[in-house]
């Protein structure tokens, strides 16, 4: 038995602790936002936060995983409720066919979270362990600055809210 903390839910997982986290993210929890892309850690479809990091869920056993913190993009936010980061992709149409974003969005929020105000540059190079196809990169680069723009427009006002 492995206990998974998964968007902030502690979850009993009785399966071999050598299975990767993205299946028992898919099949266990019914948490489909994480794709299966190359299954090798090439193509980033399947990325996820553990502990602020982005990983590559296809590829690590969840006996690695217990007592941390998992995020998947069902973690950032709702459809009525969608987070700064999903919102951002949203307005910026960033998805093309769309089977590489929830990766990309965990990508960006692990950046966010460890650099509020990244130049193009940083986002780049952080984005770049995550491909899409349809080449959509350009309006990704611009929905990760918008994300950055609406988190720190959120925290200022928990700020000033908080005075
Ligand atoms: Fe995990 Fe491609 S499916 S990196």
């Amino acid at each position: 038995m492995t206990v998974l903390n998964v968007n902030g839910q502690q979850h009993r997982i009785d399966v071999d602790p050598r299975t990767p986290l993205l299946y028992v993210l898919r099949n266990e929890l019914k948490l489909n936002a994480a794709k299966f892309g190359c299954g090798l850690g090439q193509c980033g479809a399947c990325t996820v936060l553990v502990d602020h990091e982005p990983v590559f869920s296809c590829i690590l056993p969840i006996s690695v995983l217990e007592g941390r913190y998992i995020r998947t993009v069902e973690g950032l936010g709702s459809e009525g409720r969608p987070g700064p980061v999903q919102r951002a992709f949203i307005e910026e149409q960033a998805a093309q066919c769309g089977y590489c974003i929830p990766g990309m969005m965990m990508r960006a929020q692990g950046l966010l979270e460890h650099n509020a105000s990244p130049s193009d540059a940083q986002i780049r190079d952080a984005m770049a362990p995550n491909l899409c196809r349809c080449g959509t990169q350009m309006r990704i680069l611009r929905a990760v600055r918008r994300a950055a723009k609406a988190m720190m427009a959120d925290a200022g006002t928990i700020r000033e809210t908080a005075k």
